[in-house]
């Protein structure tokens, strides 16, 4: 644990000279771009432990169905995460194991951006908050709202166990909480209720580490003065009428029960240095430092990305036109809505968040996922045997949007063969189908449109019209059950207009069917593209299509009479018992 050895602690001095020499506020000071933008972030995981499918299914999944349907709109929007790899969740892991914190996050960076690649969550730039350009942006920000008398030096009860002779923050405790009596809660959150704890008040604590009941001492801390944005939160909350309930619901409670001032300083060795001469051996709250990866991440982006100046990231953090998205879990909810907008309030000068998307839990057969029982559904092992669509298909369409939702194993393969297999693959498969056995594989004209295919058609624009509304307002699981309800018009008309029939005694209604089906494959392929990427990219090579790119969404549809399309293959398979027997088996 020697980082915060290493790493030179700046002093206020040293500080203001980086902050005047850096690269960022040298060149111009202009946006580069006044267009919208939109700026999506989901929470930074831990890289602590693997992902399973509640961490996807909470946050990182709809944020990047929202990326792709803000592309395909033609919006400007880039998708910023990478690891938390600070503060006490590393630590804990790190003493668990018996090995140095750096071995933890080195291991679990990889492994979780491996497993975001494999669901094809496609991030524009995935850093760490453990390299050094994060560690300065942390520094800056904490002097800043030091210079500006928000941040206050007090004398604090802390606990501390005297066999591992250390200060225990965070999770270093665990006991009762003292809201709701579980005992789930950590000296800084309960896991049960969500709430905020004052280490000191919980009810039985004993350290993680050795499981000793700790004892009382005092140590100095830096406050974040959060009481003094009360007023400016109420504000805040009240002019976004539209953030979801779960959040409103949260952060009116906190705000009625009163702010008070946090310690934002841990007594550690890991983590972001605090950058005060008289602060020596402390370092920065993972909370305090993390969502500031936020934007050291987007800084970076526009290092390794961006041509013109490097000043892109202003486009998307000091901008009225743009937009700040975060997609989180429910248990991230205080921090999004309360502390982090309270901490951009009191720095000043970046857009405070347009939007919080808290999604509630989801639990595997009607229990709560548990890391430690191994009680969890994990992506890479899921990605050895199934590709990322499916997954995609059944997690959206479960989303714990309004309450909390359920996965299973049956469900899964249920849902996966009768509605992705049957409706949407077989609809699919069948015009593509069709198009080559009867016209050899070219578009047929469609002469003397019956009044089902006039009202396929219209369906067409209705479908799409909704689908965009529904992703507009974050709707994912409705949004998707409207792409599957098009299909299943497109399977009824089929049944209706019969082409297999009509080819032997009525070609050219044989070819409006299959010219009106291709219509509505080809906008299936359209807007299945934010849920399902792959699939959808096979789709338009199926269809002899180019590869749906910025703006597509408003583009025209492009099949014509007489293109020529390619041959069907086969999109969704169907799951058989056994393969998810094995799988179920696991969670036994
Ligand atoms: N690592 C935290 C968690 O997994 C989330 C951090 S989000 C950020 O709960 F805002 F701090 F970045
Ligand atoms: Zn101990």
């Amino acid at each position: 644990m020697k980082k915060s050895k290493n790493w030179k602690i700046i002093n206020n001095s040293n500080i203001h000279q980086l902050f005047k020499e850096h690269p960022y506020n040298k060149k111009a000071k202009q946006v580069t771009d006044k267009t919208n933008k939109t700026l999506i972030t989901a929470a930074l995981p831990y890289a602590n432990g693997k992902l399973h499918i509640g961490h996807i299914a909470g946050a990182y999944l709809p944020a990047d169905t929202c990326t792709r349907f803000l592309r395909l709109k033609g919006e400007n929007a880039i998708f910023i995460c990478g690891s938390d790899e600070n503060g006490v969740p590393i630590t804990v892991s790190a003493a668990k194991e018996n090995v140095t914190p750096q071995v933890i996050i080195d291991r679990y960076h990889e492994i979780n951006k491996q497993a975001f690649a494999g669901m094809n969550i496609n991030f524009d730039a995935y850093h760490r908050t453990s390299c050094s350009d994060h560690t300065e942006e942390a520094q800056k920000f904490f002097l800043e709202l030091h210079q500006k008398g928000h941040v206050q030096r007090r004398t604090t009860e802390q606990l501390y166990c005297d066999s591992c002779e250390r200060f225990l923050p965070d999770r270093y405790v665990e006991g009762t909480c003292y809201h709701c009596k579980s005992e789930l809660a950590k000296g800084d959150q309960c896991e049960t209720c969500g709430k905020m704890i004052d280490a000191i008040k919980l009810i039985k604590p004993k350290c993680a580490i050795c499981g000793k009941t700790p004892e009382v001492k005092n140590t100095d801390h830096w406050f974040f003065r959060l009481d003094n944005f009360e007023k400016e939160l109420k504000t805040f909350i009240e002019e976004r009428p539209y953030f979801r309930d779960n959040v409103k619901r949260f952060s009116n409670g906190l705000l009625k029960q009163g702010l008070i001032a946090r310690a934002i300083t841990r007594d550690l060795s890991w983590g972001v240095p605090v950058p005060l001469e008289e602060a020596e051996g402390k370092v920065l709250y993972v909370w305090f430092d993390a969502p500031i990866g936020y934007i050291s991440f987007t800084k970076k982006w526009a290092e390794e990305n961006t041509n013109v100046n490097n000043n892109e990231w202003k486009d998307y953090w000091i901008n009225d036109n743009s937009k700040t998205i975060h997609f989180i879990g429910k248990d991230n909810i205080v921090f999004h809505s309360i502390v982090w907008p309270a901490m951009l309030m009191s720095h000043g000068g970046y857009n405070l968040p347009h939007d919080v998307v808290a999604n509630e839990f989801l639990n595997i057969k009607g229990a709560k996922t548990s890391t430690s029982r191994n009680y969890a559904v994990w992506i890479d092992e899921y990605l050895e045997l199934f590709s990322a669509d499916p997954l995609r298909y059944y997690l959206t369409a479960i989303a714990p949007e309004g309450s909390d939702s359920d996965f299973s194993w049956e469900d899964f393969q249920t849902r996966n063969n009768s509605e992705l297999a049957d409706n949407l693959g077989n609809f699919i498969q069948r015009n593509i189908a069709f198009a080559n056995k009867y016209f050899d594989g070219i578009v047929p004209s469609a002469e003397n449109l019956s009044e089902d295919a006039k009202n396929m058609i219209a369906e067409i624009e209705i479908a799409k019209a909704e689908i965009e509304k529904l992703l507009k307002k974050h709707q994912y699981k409705q949004a998707l059950q409207r792409v599957m309800k098009l299909s299943q018009s497109g399977n009824q008309f089929l049944e209706n207009e019969k082409p297999w029939s009509a080819r032997k005694d009525n070609i050219k209604k044989c070819a409006m069917a299959v010219n009106t089906g291709l219509k509505v494959v080809e906008a299936l392929s359209l807007v299945m593209a934010p849920f399902l990427p792959e699939s959808s990219k096979t789709l338009r090579e199926m269809l002899n299509l180019p590869a749906l790119d910025f703006s597509a969404w408003n583009n025209n549809w492009q099949l014509k009479t007489g293109d020529k399309i390619n041959k069907q293959t086969i999109l969704f398979r169907k799951f058989d018992d056994d393969e998810i027997a094995v799988q179920a088996q696991k969670l036994e």
